[in-house]
Formats: structure tokens, C-alpha cells, sequence
């Protein structure tokens, strides 16, 4: 099949590079010149474990390209995927369609032959007629179908999620469009994922539903961290305990600072706006969004209470911002809120973070940025893990204590287990742990 992928992010490139390893002519097009320079010159502008290989090796069997004008690549097209963002609107959290509606446009001049128009884009309901609609009026005669195919990938672990997913949606009422899907899919038959054909709406809904339910569950597990610290609970045995349960299942139940990230925030607050205009308001999702700012915001006075409410003139250490391990993903991480409110009770913070660090810079004013984990620490009065890193996991716990003023951790991910900190000589705080 020939592919074109308008947005060669975080989901465009990997769900392109996927596509072209199984088999298919894809061209991933952008309008971010830089993206498609570096591209060009095989530098890969996101961190992503295996990306790197993934493309080379698609580049250089011929099967990957990219393109800031994708007009070749759309006229050539079975499929157009969409894969723009779609972030939070200013003012009332709506989703932005911006993006995908120029998409459309774009799209709507070039199409040629019988094409399927993917979104892939995490959309509201009704997008895809509204797409449908756009391209229509500009070309009433063209032979083409509007699908929805939400991605469900995590970043950290996007390649393995993409080629080996729990399910695939489509939304398809289109018999011919429901052919072409099933073909670009078709060497996920082989491992006998299933692929779940629904209504085009239906599809839509999916996604929203997943990534609320999702953040819901953490927002869950979260306040039970909050009772069980009130009660002398460990949260991490309620997490077994109840995780083993298969109709609850273990995913999802770790507690920490609050959930981020490019996609639960946003959508999250989206659904919500998509349901009270229906005039069918989702509470739980409701709570769930002011439960999960709450907490992010309250997460500075953790630190603060470590250091019995003094943080002025005190340094902080925070290792890890990224809003999750294993990317450089910035957006909505709970470090945006926990460093400037440090800051604002008058500590100093000096931090470090795997790959996050460049794009941090831009967004945390007032932040010494450090080299590694120990350099962060050295001088500190407090060190605070704010993302499980597996380098923070494996700390060098003697020579932590050596760096630091004073043997405080807060550890807002559960790395450490509270024993044998203690038996370290720490004094640790971390989440739920009586
Ligand atoms: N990031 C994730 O983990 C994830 C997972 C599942 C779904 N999603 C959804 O996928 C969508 C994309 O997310 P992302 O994280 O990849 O976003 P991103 O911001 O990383 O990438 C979007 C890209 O689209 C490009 N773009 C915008 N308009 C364009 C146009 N008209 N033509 C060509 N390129 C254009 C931008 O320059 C940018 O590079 C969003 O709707 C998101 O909610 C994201």
C-alpha cells in the first residue's frame, strides 16, 4: 500500500516507520522544515528506544521518505493518515482541530483515485464527518472515505506497542475503506490481533473512553496512596492486592505525583467539554481532571514538609523531568508545576534529566540544569525523584548521602523501598507507604 503520514511526530513517525517495516511506500510529510532536515539527514528528532534503527532501516530499503510538500506523496496515496496534533484549546480545553482541519483542506486538492482518509489524530466525536464535510465541498466529484483509527501507543515503548497492539480500531462504514485497512494491517494477522471495526463516531469515542478510564484509574489509585498514608496503609499492597484481580488487572495502579503527559490531560478535559455539550456530563472524568491538578500542584509541599516546611534558601535536587521515563516528552509533566512552585517557596532547584533537559530548558525559567544524577545532588538539601528513570533506580545510595547536605529523599515514584532507606540513614517520604 502507499502511505502518506501529514504529521511526522511522536505517533506520525513511529506509526510510519512501522508501516514501511511492514512492508508498505511510505512518505512521512511535515511542515516543520527543521523535522524534515534532520530527518533527511537521518538524525531523529524525538527520543524514541529503536527509532533511530527503525527508520535507517526502512530509509535504506527504499520503503520510508520524507516530505515537507506532500503533494507527490498524497496524488500517490491508498491511504492519507492524519497525525497532526491536537492540544488543548486556549481558554476552554477543547480540542484544537486546527491542525487537522487544515489537513484536510490540504488533503482535499490532492487527492487522486479511490483514497482513504486515516485519522489518526486523537479527535473528538464528529471530526471525521466534519473532515468528510471539508473535503467534499472543495472536491464534490473525488472517491474517498473518511476513517477513524485512533493510536494507542505509549511513548517509551511506542514501536513494540504499534507492531504488537492489544487491539486496532477502525472506524469504517465503507466496505473499500475497510478492505485498504485491513490490508495495511494485514502482518499484524500473523500475531492475531484484533482488529475491531466499529462506526466512525463509535471509533472516535474509543480513544477518549481508553485514556479516560486510564487516567481515572490512576487518579484511584493515587488517593488510596493519600488514605493509606493516613491510616498506616501500604499503597503498594493495596495495588497487589486488588491488581490481581482480573477484572481490575495491575496496570495503571502505581501511585505518584499525578498522571502527564501529551495525551491524559488533554483529553481528558476534551472529553469532558465533548459531554457537556451533549448535555451528558462524565463526573467521574470531571473529579478525575480537578483530583489530578490538585495533586500535581500539592506535590512541592511533600517536599517542603521533608524539610520541616523550611524551603527557603534551601537547594532542591529533582532527578528526572519528563513526565514519564524513556522519552523526551515535556508536555503537561508534573515537574512543570512541582519546580516553579519550589521556586516560589524559595528553594533553589538544580536538575537533571535523561533526554528531557533541552526541551526543559525552554520551559522551567529559574532551573540549574546538571549534567547527571550526582551533580544535581551535590550541595542539595533534598533530593526528590519526580521520574522513575532506571539510572535513578540504581543510585549510588552511599555516595547520594556523601553528595548531599543533609540524607533527605522524596521519592514521589516508590523506587526506593522506605526500610532500607531508613537502615541507610535517610530520612525518606515517599507515596502511600503508611
Ligand atoms: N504522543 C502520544 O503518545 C500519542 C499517543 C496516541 C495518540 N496521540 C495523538 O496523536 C496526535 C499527534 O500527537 P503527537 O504527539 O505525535 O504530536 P506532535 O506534536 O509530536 O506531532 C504533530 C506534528 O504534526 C505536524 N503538523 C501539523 N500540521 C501539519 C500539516 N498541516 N501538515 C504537515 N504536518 C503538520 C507538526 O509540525 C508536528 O510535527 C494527537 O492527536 C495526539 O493526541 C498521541
Amino acid at each position: 500500500m502507499r502511505v502518506a503520514m501529514i504529521g511526522t511526530g511522536y505517533v506520525g513517525l513511529v506509526s510510519g516507520a512501522c508501516f514501511a517495516d511492514f512492508g508498505h511506500d511510505v512518505t512521512c510529510v511535515d511542515k516543520d522544515p527543521s523535522k524534515i532536515e534532520r530527518l533527511e539527514r537521518g538524525e531523529i528528532p524525538i527520543f524514541e528506544p529503536g527509532l533511530d534503527d527503525l527508520v535507517a532501516a526502512n530509509v535504506r530499503d527504499g520503503r520510508l521518505s520524507f516530505a515537507l510538500d506532500g503533494a507527490e506523496a498524497i496524488r500517490a496515496a491508498d491511504a492519507v493518515f492524519i497525525a497532526v496534533g491536537t492540544p488543548s484549546r486556549r481558554g476552554d480545553g477543547h480540542a484544537d482541530l486546527s491542525y487537522v482541519h487544515a489537513a484536510a483542506e490540504e488533503i482535499a486538492g490532492l487527492i487522486e483515485g479511490f483514497t482513504v482518509i486515516v485519522t489518526k489524530s486523537t479527535v473528538p466525536v464528529g471530526t471525521g464527518d466534519d473532515i468528510e464535510a471539508i473535503i467534499r465541498a472543495r472536491r464534490p466529484d473525488a472517491d474517498f472515505a473518511v476513517v477513524s483509527n485512533p493510536e494507542f501507543l505509549r511513548e517509551g515503548a511506542a514501536i513494540e506497542d504499534f507492531k504488537r497492539p492489544d487491539r486496532i480500531v477502525v472506524g469504517a462504514e465503507d466496505e473499500r475503506a475497510q478492505a485498504v485497512m485491513r490490508e495495511i494491517y494485514r502482518p499484524l494477522n500473523l500475531n492475531e490481533t484484533p482488529i475491531l471495526f466499529t462506526g466512525r463516531r463509535t471509533s472516535e469515542l474509543i480513544k477518549y473512553a481508553a485514556n479516560a478510564f486510564l487516567a481515572m484509574k490512576i487518579t484511584f489509585i493515587n488517593e488510596m496512596a493519600d488514605l493509606c498514608e493516613k491510616v498506616g496503609a501500604d499503597v503498594q499492597q493495596v495495588a497487589r492486592g486488588i491488581g490481581l484481580d482480573n477484572r481490575i488487572g495491575s496496570k495503571f495502579l502505581h501511585a505518584g505525583p499525578g498522571y502527564g503527559g501529551s495525551c491524559f490531560p488533554k483529553d481528558t478535559i476534551a472529553l469532558v467539554r465533548t459531554a457537556v455539550d451533549a448535555g451528558s456530563p462524565v463526573r467521574l472524568i470531571e473529579t478525575t481532571v480537578e483530583v489530578n491538578d490538585a495533586r500535581k500542584k500539592a506535590m512541592a509541599s511533600r517536599v517542603s514538609e521533608a524539610l520541616d516546611g523550611e524551603l527557603a534558601g534551601k537547594t532542591v535536587a529533582l532527578l528526572g523531568l519528563t513526565f514519564k521515563p524513556n522519552t523526551d516528552d515535556m508536555r503537561d509533566a508534573p515537574s512543570l508545576d512541582v519546580a516553579p512552585a519550589l521556586i516560589a517557596m524559595g528553594a533553589t532547584v538544580q536538575a537533571f534529566d535523561p533526554e528531557g533537559m533541552t526541551e526543559a530548558a525552554h520551559l522551567l525559567p529559574g532551573v540549574v540544569f546538571k549534567d547527571g544524577p550526582y551533580d544535581a545532588v551535590e550541595g542539595a538539601d533534598v533530593v526528590v525523584i519526580l521520574t522513575e528513570w532506571d539510572q535513578f533506580r540504581a543510585l549510588d545510595l552511599n555516595r547520594v548521602k556523601r553528595l548531599l547536605r543533609q540524607p533527605v529523599m522524596v521519592d514521589l515514584r516508590n523506587v526506593y523501598r522506605p526500610e532500607d532507606m531508613r537502615a541507610r540513614g535517610f530520612r525518606y517520604a515517599s507515596i502511600g507507604r503508611g
